[in-house]
């Protein structure tokens, strides 16, 4: 195929195939300051800014380069000349072996764009998924406060818009495999030709790890970027409609659902670390369907629907009945995903998600729990539990919630909730311990609605 887009200030028109992924594009072209370190997504050393957004470019494919802008740490700055940024880097003594460095500098650009004077514990979560084998982060940090102190942010231009909006230019054998459609009805179609031969591409965040490991054979590509519609996130007659493609990043900043539901927004935001939530999906989450899913655990108490689509029309599925064993769903083979659907719940709702993984960031769940209830004068109403990572999918805890609903709060029944979650879990593996933990995080909710 033939994609066209804009690298460091320069339109290019490259050949590549469509799952070429970015990163040898750039290492091909001689750029070669984006690294491969793990190649799916866990050490950033590929990091680049893609249309201003930071993004891991080991998983993105050729196709979704095309109309867009690219920019690696070459385009910054020349040994000769560095940037500010760069200079401080090099000035803090921030750069050991250097690896790590250019998708360090290309994460505190994107950092420094939307926060242009970030304190510590922001700095720390902007680099989050940028490991640093020499372990210079001390130095790194203090290279962003200086860049920082400097008015770096402030000097970045924004997101100019799309190179172009014409469509990438196929080669007849790829036009019989691999589909961009501009429209929901024209993607429909194109799923109820080929079925079940079809992928779809949201943000390939699992895509690029599933392929690299062996467990996804490609047949068909149907890649969802240019669906602008579905990465809407609308309010409109009581309910809220998050898009399939809306990414994690716009979910944890939507100012809906950080009000209406703070429990989404939190999962979202403990998603991954920044360059993999700029890219990952609502509806990619939902359809990969992994035990360890974020996003299902608090839509499980915030009562979503799923919604289907096909050329047969729409159908609303609660997510209770949306996942039907270990990655499967009830999507049918002429099916998409389209969104959800979440009723505004009343103000008085409190909710809660918490996660407990093997590390503090870009930390996939070892266990998760999302909480949610009304406390009127004092007495529980309305209490939903759900927790993730224990079996083939997240599940709602139906003999703890009734074992509080209707029932004065105190800490003896947050310590008997507490019981009642460990039992009611069935882990698949290290039992003990996440029998205790989901208990303790039932009792860190119920405590923190007695605080307030
Ligand atoms: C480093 C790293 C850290 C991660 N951390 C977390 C984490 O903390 N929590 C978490 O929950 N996940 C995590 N993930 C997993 C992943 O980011 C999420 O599951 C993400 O939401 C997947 O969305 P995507 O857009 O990237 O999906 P894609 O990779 O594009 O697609 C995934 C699957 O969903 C299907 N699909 C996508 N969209 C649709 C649609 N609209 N209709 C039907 N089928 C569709 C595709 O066919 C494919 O099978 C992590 C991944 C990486 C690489
Ligand atoms: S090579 Fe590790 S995130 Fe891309
Ligand atoms: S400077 Fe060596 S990996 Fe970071």
């Amino acid at each position: 195929m033939k994609i066209t887009c804009v690298i460091n200030g320069t339109l290019r028109v490259l050949d590549a195939r469509p799952l070429d992924r970015l990163l040898d594009i750039l290492r091909n072209l001689g750029l070669t300051g984006a690294k491969e370190g793990c190649g799916e997504g866990e050490c950033g050393a590929c990091a680049v800014l893609l249309d201003g957004e930071l993004v891991n470019s080991c998983m993105v494919p050729a196709i979704q380069v095309h109309g867009r802008t690219v920019l690696t740490a070459e385009g910054l700055g020349a040994p000769e000349n560095p940037d500010i940024l760069q200079k401080a880097f090099l000035e803090e003594g921030a750069v050991q072996c250097g690896f790590c460095i250019p998708g360090m500098v290309m994460a505190s650009r994107a950092l420094l764009a939307r926060i242009p004077h970030p304190d510590r514990p922001a700095i720390r979560t902007g680099l989050a998924g940028n490991l640093c084998r020499c372990t210079g982060y001390e130095k790194i940090i203090r290279a962003v406060e200086k860049a920082a102190g400097m008015g770096y942010g402030e000097g970045i231009p924004p997101f100019a818009g799309p190179v172009c909006d014409y469509p990438p230019e196929f080669s007849d054998e790829e036009r019989k495999s691999f589909f961009q459609p501009s429209s929901i009805a024209e993607a429909m179609e194109i799923r109820a030709e080929y079925g079940d031969e079809i992928t779809f591409l949201a943000g390939t965040t699992d895509f690029f790890p599933d392929l690299k490991n062996g467990k996804v054979e490609v047949k068909k590509v149907l890649d969802l970027s240019r669906l602008e519609e579905l990465r809407a996130i609308t309010r409109k007659d009581g309910k809220l409609f998050v898009g399939a493609c809306a990414s994690d990043s716009m979910i944890m900043e939507h100012p809906d659902v950080l009000s209406l539901f703070p429990a989404l927004a939190r999962a979202a935001e403990l998603s991954g670390a920044r360059a993999v939530q700029n890219r990952a999906t609502l509806g990619g989450n939902l359809a990969s369907a992994s035990g360890a899913a974020d996003l299902p655990v608090p839509l499980l108490v915030l009562g979503a629907s799923v919604i289907l689509g096909s050329l047969r029309g729409e159908r609303l599925v609660p997510i209770e009945e949306f996942f039907a064993g270990y990655r499967q769903t009830v999507l049918k083979n002429d099916e998409m995903l389209l969104g959800v659907s979440l009723s505004i719940p009343p103000a008085t709702l409190r909710q809660a998600f918490y996660k407990r993984g093997s590390r503090a960031a870009l930390t996939l769940s070892r266990i998760s729990v999302a909480c949610s209830a009304v406390l009127e004068e004092g007495t529980l109403k309305d209490v939903r539990i759900a927790a993730g990572s224990m079996s083939a999918f997240p599940v709602r805890l139906p003999e703890t919630e009734k074992s509080l609903s209707g029932k004065r709060l105190s800490a003896e029944l947050a310590d008997d909730a507490a019981d009642s979650a460990s039992r009611e879990i069935n882990p698949r593996k290290s039992g003990e311990f996440r029998k205790t933990v989901t208990g303790n995080l039932v009792r860190k909710f119920l405590l923190s609605l007695l605080q307030n």
